[in-house]
């Protein structure tokens, strides 16, 4: 009989991380982690890691025949900055990747007879506002309004959660039984910001880049425009939304792609606080042409009413305790 546990694949990425340091809290269930990479040394010993390619189809179906999967965290992908410098390969890991862990999901669905729980994070980057105007208009955008991706992680994001919705709703083989089929969820995450990891590769790093430079006393040239703003949650935030939405009971959700955001932020207001609390920060403004493009298709802010109705979202940081509570207070211990 194969053991049932936990799947969460990128685990060495910011939210992975995280995951897991919370599954190690509750120590409750087995946890099979997965990524590229080894496991950071703080997390060594929290899980059953396995060092490995999401596109490697025999090691999946290893995992698979030795593990009953209840839930699925699927946290691998390339972030946007470095999906628009390898377009190919971001195509092949978040895309074509997801895909297989879908299909091995599904497979699992069917021999357990039990829906396994895919929770996916999508992305404020499957929105795409055409221009700064229509960016002003419609300031909080809603899960069916402006998906129209400007880059290729946005595309795969998008892409993915159709892709989901098909084997979670429709997926029949021909002349077969109706299957026990998986159950897809995904959120559309804003910018992330967490206290004790930096991002790397993905659009909205300046916020968390700007505060860990500023910590440091280290100069930092931010590359969007002072005005940008797009939504941002810290990582406590982010977490507890993967875990409330994977315990929602199913019949209470309307859609399986929800919006979740705490609060916005233009870029000038980032640079406030971090001087605010890190006197000796020295920020300047030095816009990159491709990254600003991508920030300004974003949306200032996210309608995440969905989520709030039908299982409860509640950010637990709004702007004042983020900063004041969670960031700033860490991020000077980290660089103490
Ligand atoms: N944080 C991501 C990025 O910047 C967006 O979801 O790519």
């Amino acid at each position: 009989m194969s053991e049932k546990a936990i799947l969460i694949t990128g685990v060495c990425g910011e939210i992975g991380q995280a995951l897991l340091e919370s599954f190690a809290e509750q120590n409750e269930q087995t946890v099979v982690t997965f990524d590229l990479k080894p496991l950071p040394d703080k997390l060594q010993g929290k899980s059953t890691h396995v060092e490995g390619n999401i596109l490697d189809k025999d090691l999946l179906a290893q995992l698979s025949a030795e593990y009953e999967f209840e839930v699925i965290y699927h946290m691998a992908a390339l972030l946007s900055t470095t999906g628009e410098h390898k377009p190919a390969l971001a195509h092949e890991v978040n895309a074509c990747g997801t895909v297989e862990l879908l299909k091995m999901a599904a497979g699992q669905s069917q021999a357990q007879g039990k829906r396994v729980r895919f929770i996916f994070p999508s992305s404020i980057a499957v929105y795409g506002l055409p221009d700064l105007e229509t960016k002003r208009k419609h300031y909080r955008i809603h899960e069916r309004e402006w998906t129209e991706p400007t880059t290729m992680y946005g595309c795969t994001k998008l892409y993915c959660e159709k892709v989901g919705n098909y084997y979670s709703k429709y997926f029949l083989q021909l002349g077969k039984e109706e299957p026990v089929r998986l159950d897809f969820r995904a959120l559309r995450f804003p910018g992330l910001i967490s206290a004790f990891t930096v991002p790397s590769g993905g659009t909205s790093d300046y916020g968390p880049e700007m505060l860990h430079a500023a910590a440091q006393g280290k100069p930092y040239a931010c590359f969007v425009r002072p005005d940008v703003r797009i939504p941002f949650m810290v990582m406590p935030d982010a977490v507890k939304s993967l875990l409330t939405l994977a315990a929602a009971p199913q019949e209470n959700l309307s859609t399986r792609a929800y919006n979740v955001t705490s609060f916005s932020l233009s870029a000038e207001e980032f640079k406030e606080v971090a001087q605010n609390s890190f006197p000796k920060a020295e920020i300047v403004f030095r816009p990159d042409v491709k990254r600003q493009s991508i920030v300004d298709s974003w949306p200032a802010d996210l309608d995440d009413s969905a989520a709030r109705q039908d299982w409860g979202w509640e950010p637990d940081y709004d702007v004042e305790r983020a900063l004041g509570e969670y960031l700033v207070p860490n991020i000077r211990e980290r660089y103490r």
